[in-house]
């Protein structure tokens, strides 16, 4: 689905990811595991275009991305939940839905299906972003993306500052959406346990660069433990 190969990337002068290979493949959960600063959201925009690499290249779907636009990765299908969520605060929750299927010049309806994943939201439907909980921001922006379509998912951090019911919850989404088979997930967590109840492939990043990968299901969770502890 993607496959990101040499990206080195800096902001100004200051290289952050310094040669860094990460691949997704369709239908799979990669877990991006590491340290506050390490460059894991760095990692990310880079994917979505918010920064352009100094060299390296980025494919996906067998075409070579790294010179489009954010906006045609997002129209081609690449959605991007960046930490911290970024919801709206003073508009509402069907507002906040609607943000991602307008700027696509879609019809500005809820598709139901969206309920199915997060019966929460509908009960929510008119209250504003900046009143709700962490956790249901998290839903929100995660369900914004969702209603797109995308094929490839960017989640950075969705457990964040969250509650365990809703990390809970969240975690099912993730699983369900999988299970689907329709979309590959690249996840930026902290909370080891739950990426990697969640993934298939894992990679720890420091310092920029990646130190340690694998499949999950190969490995022993004290092996991927001894790479974060470093
Ligand atoms: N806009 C920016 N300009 C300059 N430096 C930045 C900018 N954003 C992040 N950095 C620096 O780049 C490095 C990597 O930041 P990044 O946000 O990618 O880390 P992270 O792994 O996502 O951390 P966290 O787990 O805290 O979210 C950090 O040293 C950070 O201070
Ligand atoms: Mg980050």
């Amino acid at each position: 689905m993607v496959s990101i190969k040499g990206v080195t990337a800096a902001y100004g002068e200051t290289v952050i990811l310094r040669d860094v290979d990460i691949d997704v493949p369709d239908g799979a959960v990669v877990a991006l595991m590491g340290r506050n600063g390490v460059g894991k959201t760095t990692l990310l925009k880079t994917v979505m275009g918010l920064i352009r690499p100094l060299s390296g290249t980025i494919t996906y779907g067998g075409k070579d991305i790294v010179h489009w636009k954010p906006e045609t990765r997002a129209l081609e299908g690449i959605g991007y939940v960046p930490q911290g969520r970024e919801i709206f605060p003073y508009l509402t929750v069907e507002e906040n839905l609607l943000v991602g299927l307008e700027a696509r010049g879609r019809k500005a309806v809820v598709p139901d299906g969206i309920f199915e994943l997060f019966p929460n939201l509908k009960d929510i439907l008119n209250r504003r972003g900046g009143d709700l909980s962490g956790g249901q921001q998290q839903q929100l922006a995660i369900a914004r993306i969702l209603i797109t379509e995308p094929k490839l998912l960017l989640l950075d951090e969705p457990t964040e500052g969250i509650q365990p019911s809703i990390v809970f919850e969240i975690e099912n989404t993730i699983r369900f959406i999988k299970d689907q088979g329709k979309l590959s997930i690249l996840l930026v967590e902290q909370y080891m346990e739950f990426a990697l109840r969640l993934a298939d492939f894992c990679y720890v990043m420091e310092k920029g660069s990646i130190v340690f990968h694998g499949n999950v299901k190969e490995l022993s969770r004290e092996e991927i433990k001894s790479h974060m502890a470093i």
